[in-house]
């Protein structure tokens, strides 16, 4: 089944290729706000790689408020509204040190670059860095039903890059992505803090260390 000897890379968008995350932080800030509830950096790491949806069931349940439905979609919507706002300038100029160059030599020493995020609005970012095209497949919260740490968008993107999950190395800043890749037996690659991705099969502060002959 598998296309290539070589490992598939699929990547996670937020905190990895960019640092959405923290626009992700500040903008979920103001709807803790509304609900009396200050979100911790603690808490934002718990809210990595999880969808929009169930973001905001955790941080309403972390409030101890119940909100209407209407509420509960009105605060989604102006989330995402102040989220787009925060992205207005973003350019190539904010694609992470050494992700564009890892990308493009692993291309050149034909690996399958896929992208897995849960953000619904990653095909709009892919395209305001300017990196959309070096993908070869693209799964994002519009195409799961449940997101990490459910591994099903793990599951799709093997599928649509004729991978076995064995042969996928996951480049991730999530605790809940990797705990979803490890589940299929996918290698996972931890971006950033080492304490929140312990379960990581390596764990790298950043693209720059990382080299193609590691894989
Ligand atoms: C993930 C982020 O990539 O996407 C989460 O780590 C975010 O913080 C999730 O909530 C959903 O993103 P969006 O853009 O659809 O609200
Ligand atoms: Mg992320």
């Amino acid at each position: 089944m598998t296309k290539s000897k070589r490992p598939t890379f699929i990547f996670d968008l937020d905190g990895v290729i960019t640092k959405t995350e923290t626009h992700h932080f500040e903008a979920w800030k103001e709807t803790g706000a509304f609900l009396n509830y200050q979100i911790t950096p603690e808490n934002n790491e718990a809210l990595k790689g999880v969808s929009r949806n169930d973001s905001l069931k955790k941080i309403i349940s972390w409030s101890g408020k119940e909100v209407s439905s209407p509420v509960f979609d009105r605060l989604l919507k102006e989330k995402n509204d102040r989220y787009l706002a925060s992205l207005s300038s973003l350019s190539e100029d904010d694609i992470m040190d050494g992700v564009h160059e890892f990308i493009l030599e692993a291309k050149a020493n034909n690996h399958q670059i896929v992208l897995y995020s849960s953000s619904k609005n990653a095909k709009m970012i892919l395209t305001k860095l300017n990196i959309i095209a070096l993908f070869d497949a693209i799964v994002d919260g519009n195409d799961v039903t449940n997101s990490k740490p459910h591994p099903e968008g793990f599951e799709l993107a093997a599928l649509l890059s004729n991978t076995v999950p064995q042969n996928c190395v996951v480049f991730e800043d999530s605790s809940s992505g990797i705990l979803a890749a490890n589940q299929i037996g996918m290698t996972t690659i931890g971006i950033g803090d080492a304490k929140s991705l312990s379960m990581a099969s390596r764990i790298y502060e950043n693209f720059k260390e990382i080299s193609l002959n590691d894989f």
